[in-house]
């Protein structure tokens, strides 16, 4: 093993190895912390991805980043702790004590975010959430575990919705998508998760004019970094989280954990990301 003399270096597994903005958020990070290490993408088919994260440490890695479609597979093979395992697919990979962890970083990403842009928020005692996948368990998750009482929870498939409420307990309240409009004027918080508003979808069509004055708007989707949904909340004077500070946000554990120092997420950070956003 040579991990003594080399710089330390995380890597992100996925297949096909999407184009990811986590190395330029990553190198961003090294470079301004002076830290002497590495970020690079694996394209790790799933037939080996079992093999690959057995030897990550001997391939040099001191942990690794997880999509798709490997993050299921990635709570099964390490140690997953109490987010990875509400989410049901972990995003970060890390050793302690010698024994491979995981974790689901989406959870602090979201709430991070809102605390950062919208402090205050978590006086609301009725979060709507539209959606019920992978994303929607990270944000239902976290919401439960920061104390919001009710959690309305409405998608398109009513099932998927009755099974997360299922799973997380009384304060998840599954809901028609039909009944959004009712539920509007009691949200002091509308997360959106689904893909609706993303380039190329639909856009979500709700009134946003039937939220309370002290709500706030969070929207997953970043392409494009401000959604109508966003756009619309802002004209109206509400507070808003946007779908890019979420994944700054979701990346700073990963790099504390693998790099041993918390980094921030400042706004020239953004501006980069922005930057590639708006050039891809
Ligand atoms: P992710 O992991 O990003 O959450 P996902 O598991 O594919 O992705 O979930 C996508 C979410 O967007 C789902 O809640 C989906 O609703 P269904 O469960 O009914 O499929 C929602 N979604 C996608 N397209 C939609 C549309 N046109 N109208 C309403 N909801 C939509």
């Amino acid at each position: 093993m040579t991990s003594g003399t080399r710089p330390r270096a995380a890597c992100l597994i996925g297949w096909p190895a999407a184009h990811s903005r986590s190395p330029l958020i990553h190198h961003y990070w090294l470079r301004t912390l002076g830290i002497e290490g590495g970020y690079v993408i694996e394209a790790v088919p799933p037939d080996e991805f079992g093999d690959f994260v057995f030897r990550l440490s001997l391939r040099g890695f001191v942990g690794a980043n997880v999509t798709i479609p490997h993050k299921e597979r990635a709570l099964a093979l390490s140690k997953p702790d109490a987010r990875a395992r509400a989410v049901g697919a972990a995003n970060t990979l890390w050793f302690q004590d010698g024994e491979l962890c995981s974790t689901n970083t989406d959870v602090e990403g979201f709430i991070n975010n809102l605390d950062a842009g919208a402090p205050g928020w978590d006086k609301a005692t009725d979060a709507l959430v539209l959606g019920a996948g992978g994303a929607s368990r990270a944000v239902v998750f976290g919401l439960i575990e920061r104390g919001i009482q009710r959690v309305h929870l409405a998608n398109r498939t009513m099932e998927r919705a009755g099974a997360l409420a299922d799973q997380f307990g009384a304060r998840v309240l599954p809901v028609a998508w039909e009944a959004i409009g009712d539920l509007l004027p009691r949200a002091g918080l509308l997360v959106n998760t689904t893909s609706l508003g993303m380039h190329g979808q639909p856009a979500l069509e709700l009134n946003v004019g039937l939220l309370p004055a002290e709500a706030v708007v969070a929207d997953l989707v970043y392409v494009p970094l401000e959604t109508p949904l966003l756009a619309a909340s802002r004209a109206r004077g509400l507070r808003t989280a946007d779908g890019l500070g979420m994944l700054l946000h979701q990346a700073v554990r990963g790099f504390e954990l693998w790099f041993g120092q918390r980094p921030q997420v400042t706004s020239e950070l953004r501006a980069l990301i922005e930057a590639d956003l708006t050039h891809a």
